[in-house]
């Protein structure tokens, strides 16, 4: 699966530093990679939404806003490829927030875990109205999965799939996606992320998840978590996702451009020892390359 980003107010892609040959794409853009990737045979697009600074406030209202920029790019997706592939969101607040966190924060700036999940529930029915086949809330609330099922049925979106973010740990290795997503973070996300040292309440997570009705489990970063990977795929009854972040990427990336490894064979090593662990499904920066490479 292809993780994408389009940004708002942009007239041509605008490239990644930290992440070589990854871009923000236009909404023209977007298409016409999305279709690329398509016909390379990747599995499904995860689409990350980049508004223009300007709209970002406290509640990730550009988020909602059936006008924001990642709701709108899913209806030109939607309509370009319809069933062709399996159309993902991202659901999560902090791409749309100007303080940068995933959820909206209380009156002593603390991220408010309920308040958030009545957000989580409209960006939710908002991304499912434009034609997302697939949500992905990657934001660790506590009861996340459960409200936006509920949330999703009660308008009529009984078929769109949840894919949880379900043991997602506080990392490191997220930094080149804060630049890609132009995020205003300026904290960290210890206290809804979780502790990279605990694979027990890792499990937990993965189980409460499965208990509130996901349908895809994921676990995050990859291959530092590959013993997740494992322990989750022997005992999950929904398939396990696993997704391969900017880090990672980035890391292979940048030794490769040092000619101090081949990108190629590493990229390809480290996503089959990832499907080796027990993932079904493999969120990758390299999926359209390593569909070329594979065919
Ligand atoms: C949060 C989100 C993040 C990533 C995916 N969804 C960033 C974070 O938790 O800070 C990271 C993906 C990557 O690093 O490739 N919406």
């Amino acid at each position: 699966m292809l993780p994408m980003f389009v940004a708002d107010g942009i007239d041509e892609p605008a490239p990644i530093a930290s992440m070589p040959g990854v871009v923000q794409h236009t909404r023209e853009s977007l298409r016409a990679a999305a279709a690329d990737a398509v016909s390379a045979g990747v599995g499904g697009l995860m689409l990350f939404g980049v508004p223009r600074a300007e709209d970002k406030d406290a509640a990730g209202s550009a988020g909602v806003n059936p006008d924001g920029i990642l709701n709108v790019a899913l209806r030109d997706l939607a309509k370009d490829l319809g069933d062709a592939t399996v159309l993902m969101a991202d659901t999560c607040l902090d791409e749309f927030t100007d303080h940068g966190h995933c959820g909206v924060l209380d009156e002593r700036g603390r991220v408010d875990n309920d308040a958030t999940l009545k957000r989580y529930v409209e960006l939710a029915v908002a991304q499912a109205d434009s034609g997302a086949h697939v949500v992905g809330p990657s934001g660790m609330m506590d009861g996340q999965v459960g409200a936006i099922r509920d949330g999703l049925d009660a308008a009529g979106h009984r078929d769109v799939v949840i894919l949880a973010y379900a043991a997602k740990f506080a990392s490191a290795f997220y930094g080149p996606f804060r630049e890609a997503v132009s995020s205003s973070l300026s904290g960290d996300r210890h206290t809804y992320q979780q502790e990279p040292g605990n694979a027990r309440e890792a499990l937990r997570e993965v189980q409460l998840d499965l208990d509130e009705g996901a349908d895809i489990v994921m676990v995050k970063p990859a291959l530092g978590y590959l013993d997740i990977v494992s322990a989750a795929a022997a005992t999950s009854t929904v398939p396990v996702a696993a997704y391969q972040v900017s880090g990672e990427y980035a890391m292979i990336c940048a030794a490769a451009a040092n000619g101090w490894i081949d990108e190629r064979a590493a990229a390809l090593e480290s996503l089959t020892s990832i499907r080796r662990a027990g993932a079904d499904i493999v969120l990758t920066y390299w999926a359209a390359g390593a569909a070329n490479w594979l065919s």
